[in-house]
C-alpha cells in the first residue's frame, strides 16, 4: 500500500516536471500575448537597411527571391541587397549578376566567398560590407509581402529593442499531414513567441526575416552554436537589448512534405537550440542575464531538462500499466484530436531534443548542411497568386 502510494507520488512528480513547466509557460504567455506592446512602436522610423541573402546552390529559386525583394514598397534609396554566395557549384551567381544588371533601380552587391564554411560565416563576411543601421537576413527560399518593412521596422524604433523576427507562413500548409501538423504547431508556437516578446524577449528567430540593429550585435552566431538566427540573439540579449517576434513581419516559406524531411530540419534546429540554451545556462549561472530572465529561465529548463523528465515519466508509466492494466483505458483519451496532437508533438520534440543533446555531447554540429533532396519546388504561379513575385 505504502509502496503504491510512494510510486504514484513519484509518477506525479515526474508528470508535473515533464508537462508542468510547458503548460504553465503556455498559459502565462498566451495571456501575455494579448497585452499591448510595452515598447514604443513608431511608424515614422525609417532606417536604411541592408538585406543579406546568403546563397548556396539556389539557382532554382534565387530569381523569385530577387524579384520578390525588388517589389518592396520601402524607399529604394534606403535598401541595399547583399547576396553572399559561398562559391555555389550551380549558376546562382550568374543569375544574380544578370538580375542586378537588368534591375538597376535596386541597389545590389554580390559577394562570393572562395570556399563554403556555412551560412553564419557567409553572413559575417557580408556584414563587413554593410554600413546600414539595420541588417536583415532573409533566406533565399523565403518571401516577403511587399509592405513588410513599413509594417515591421516600427517595432525596432524603441531604443531597448535590438532585433525583431517574424512568423513563418506556410506556402504548402494543406499539402500533406506533415505540413498540416506543422501549421497547427506554428499556430501555438507563435502565440508563445508573441507572449515571450511582450514579456521580455523571445530567443526564437526565423531565417526568413531576422532584423538586427547594427549597434546591438557584433557578429552572427559569435558562440559557434551553428545557429545564425537564435545563436545571434544570445549576443543581442547579452547586450541587454530586447528581441521580439512581431506578427507584422510574417514571411512565406514552404515546409518539407515528408516526415523524414521534417525530422531532419527539426533535428538540426534542436541541435542548434541545445547549444544556444547551453550558452544561456552558462550566462544565467554567471548572473549575466538581466532583462530577459523571465523567458530564458523557463526555456532553458524546457530545452535542457524536460526531455529527461519525460523519459523517466514514460518508464514509470510503463511500470504502472504493468501493475494496473486497467489504466490502459486511459488510451481512450486519444480519441480527442487535441490530446492526440499535443501528445505527439510533445513526444516528438522531446525525442528530437534528446537526440540533439546526445549529438551535442558527442560533438555533432550543423554549421554546414546539405539542402534536402525533397525541398519543395515552388512555382511562379504559387508565388504570383499571393502577389509575392
Ligand atoms: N552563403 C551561404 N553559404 N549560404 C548558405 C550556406 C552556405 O554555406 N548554407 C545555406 N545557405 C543559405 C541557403 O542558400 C538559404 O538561402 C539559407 O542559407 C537557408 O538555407 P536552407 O537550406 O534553406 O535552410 P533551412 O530552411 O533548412 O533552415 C533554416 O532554418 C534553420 C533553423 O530552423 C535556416 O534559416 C537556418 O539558417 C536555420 O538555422
Ligand atoms: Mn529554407
Amino acid at each position: 500500500m505504502f509502496l503504491t502510494f510512494f510510486f504514484a507520488l513519484v509518477w506525479l512528480v515526474f508528470g508535473v516536471l515533464s508537462f508542468g513547466p510547458a503548460v504553465f509557460i503556455f498559459c502565462y504567455m498566451r495571456k501575455k500575448s494579448k497585452e499591448p506592446w510595452p515598447t514604443k512602436v513608431d511608424s515614422n522610423y525609417r532606417p536604411r537597411v541592408s538585406i543579406l541573402v546568403p546563397t548556396y546552390n539556389e539557382s532554382s529559386i534565387i530569381l523569385f527571391k530577387l524579384t520578390n525583394l525588388s517589389r518592396l514598397k520601402y524607399p529604394k534609396n534606403l535598401i541595399e541587397v547583399i547576396v553572399v554566395d559561398s562559391n555555389s557549384s550551380d549558376d546562382t551567381v550568374e543569375i544574380v549578376r544578370r538580375f542586378s544588371e537588368k534591375e538597376q533601380h535596386l541597389q545590389m552587391r554580390i559577394l562570393v566567398e572562395k570556399d563554403r564554411k556555412g551560412k553564419s560565416r557567409a553572413l559575417n563576411y557580408a556584414l563587413d560590407y554593410s554600413d546600414s543601421d539595420v541588417v536583415i537576413v532573409s533566406d533565399a527560399d523565403c518571401f516577403w509581402p511587399s509592405d513588410i518593412l513599413e509594417k515591421a521596422l516600427p517595432f525596432l524604433a524603441d531604443p531597448s529593442v535590438g532585433g525583431i523576427s517574424g512568423p513563418k507562413i506556410l506556402l504548402n500548409a494543406s499539402q500533406t499531414w506533415v505540413t498540416r501538423m506543422e501549421e497547427n504547431y506554428l499556430r501555438s508556437a507563435n502565440v508563445l513567441r508573441l507572449g515571450e516578446s511582450k514579456a521580455g524577449s523571445t530567443v526564437f528567430f526565423e531565417g526568413g526575416f531576422c532584423a538586427f540593429k547594427r549597434e546591438a550585435f557584433d557578429r552572427f552566431d559569435p558562440y559557434g552554436t551553428g545557429s545564425d538566427d537564435c545563436g545571434t540573439v544570445v549576443s543581442v540579449v547579452e547586450k541587454d537589448h530586447r528581441t521580439m517576434l512581431v506578427p507584422e513581419a510574417g514571411f512565406y516559406s514552404a515546409f518539407p512534405e515528408s516526415l523524414r524531411g521534417k525530422l531532419s530540419i527539426k533535428l538540426r534546429r534542436a541541435n542548434q537550440l541545445v547549444r544556444v540554451f547551453a550558452r544561456y545556462l552558462d550566462l544565467l549561472v554567471k548572473g549575466e542575464v538581466r532583462k530577459t530572465k523571465r523567458t530564458i529561465v523557463p526555456n532553458t529548463f524546457l530545452y535542457l531538462f524536460s526531455p529527461f523528465a519525460l523519459v523517466v515519466l514514460i518508464a514509470l508509466t510503463a511500470l504502472l500499466v504493468l501493475g494496473f492494466p486497467l489504466l490502459l483505458m486511459l488510451l481512450a483519451l486519444f480519441i480527442i484530436p487535441k490530446i492526440r496532437f499535443y501528445s505527439y508533438e510533445i513526444l516528438e520534440s522531446n525525442m528530437l531534443l534528446l537526440a540533439a543533446i546526445f549529438g551535442v555531447v558527442v560533438g555533432k554540429g550543423f554549421s554546414i548542411w546539405s539542402q534536402p533532396e525533397d525541398r519543395v519546388r515552388l512555382t511562379k504561379e504559387t508565388l504570383h497568386q499571393l502577389n509575392l513575385v
